[in-house]
């Protein structure tokens, strides 16, 4: 398979969105929030303070970050798909962390904002689906003010060979499998272990993180390596 272009990434989320929030919570044994509230501690915001959440889908990882902050500070979501999009409004609008909240269509490989306009930027499971990856990692970095940190949620591969293969065998046959039971896009979830495979390991990704400009990179692993947090600064002027 080809790498998907951006099209085809908004479409097959659209197609995913209605069931997008059980099957993390069934494909992820339950730990998917857990790991967002984790990444939204690297990037909790002070009085006024403002964060992008890039690739914001349902919205888990933006209201973590709302909930934890500072009662003055906001967050803007953006995505390519405009059915996230809704679901994240129509979520904006019952919340009443929602009142801090902002949506808005836009592809992070060419984000619609200025140079240091972000406090913070996260990103939860959306980089790996990038079409360009140093591309999607330099304007995160570009939007971010000096001072600024950036905290990445992603999948990645387990540094044991070991659990290397079990991790695989659980993303090609089961996975897939379970996803299909709950009438899952049958395209997305062969698409999802393909992703994870190709995407770099947890070293290599600080590394494309450095070469994009970010400074004091460092990364933990969640769940024996199939998870990592990868938390980047901006050099301070
Ligand atoms: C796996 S979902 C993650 C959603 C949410 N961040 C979460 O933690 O559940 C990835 C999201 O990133 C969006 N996305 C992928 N590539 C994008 C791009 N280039 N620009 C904006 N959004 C993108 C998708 O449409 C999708 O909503």
């Amino acid at each position: 398979m080809t790498r998907p272009g951006d099209d085809d990434i908004a479409a097959m989320f659209d197609r995913v969105a209605p069931r997008y929030d059980r099957l993390n919570r069934v494909l992820s044994l339950g730990n998917d929030l857990r790991w967002r509230e984790r990444t939204a501690t690297f990037a909790r915001l002070g009085p006024g303070e403002v964060a992008l959440d890039v690739g914001v889908g349902t919205g888990d990882l933006a209201f973590d970050l709302l909930r934890i902050s500072d009662p003055t500070s906001r967050v803007v979501g953006v995505d390519l798909s405009e059915r996230m999009l809704d679901l994240v409004r129509a979520r904006a609008s019952r919340d009443p962390l929602g009142a801090r909240f902002e949506a808005r269509a836009a592809d992070a490989l060419a984000l619609p904002f200025a140079e240091a306009s972000f406090d913070r930027v996260v990103a939860g499971f959306t980089i790996r689906n990038f079409s360009d990856l140093d591309r999607g990692l330099r304007e995160m970095r570009r939007v971010l003010r000096p001072g600024g940190r950036a905290a990445v949620l992603e999948f990645s591969m387990p540094p044991s060979p070991f659990l290397r293969a079990g991790y695989r065998a659980y993303l090609h046959h089961v996975m897939p499998a379970v996803a299909a039971h709950l009438g899952g896009d049958a395209a997305a979830y062969q698409y999802l272990p393909r992703s994870v495979e190709r995407f770099p390991r947890a070293e290599g990704l600080a590394d494309r993180m450095r070469d994009a400009g970010f400074t004091r990179v460092e990364f933990v692993r969640l769940f024996f390596g199939t998870v990592a947090i990868h938390v980047g600064e901006v050099e301070r002027a």
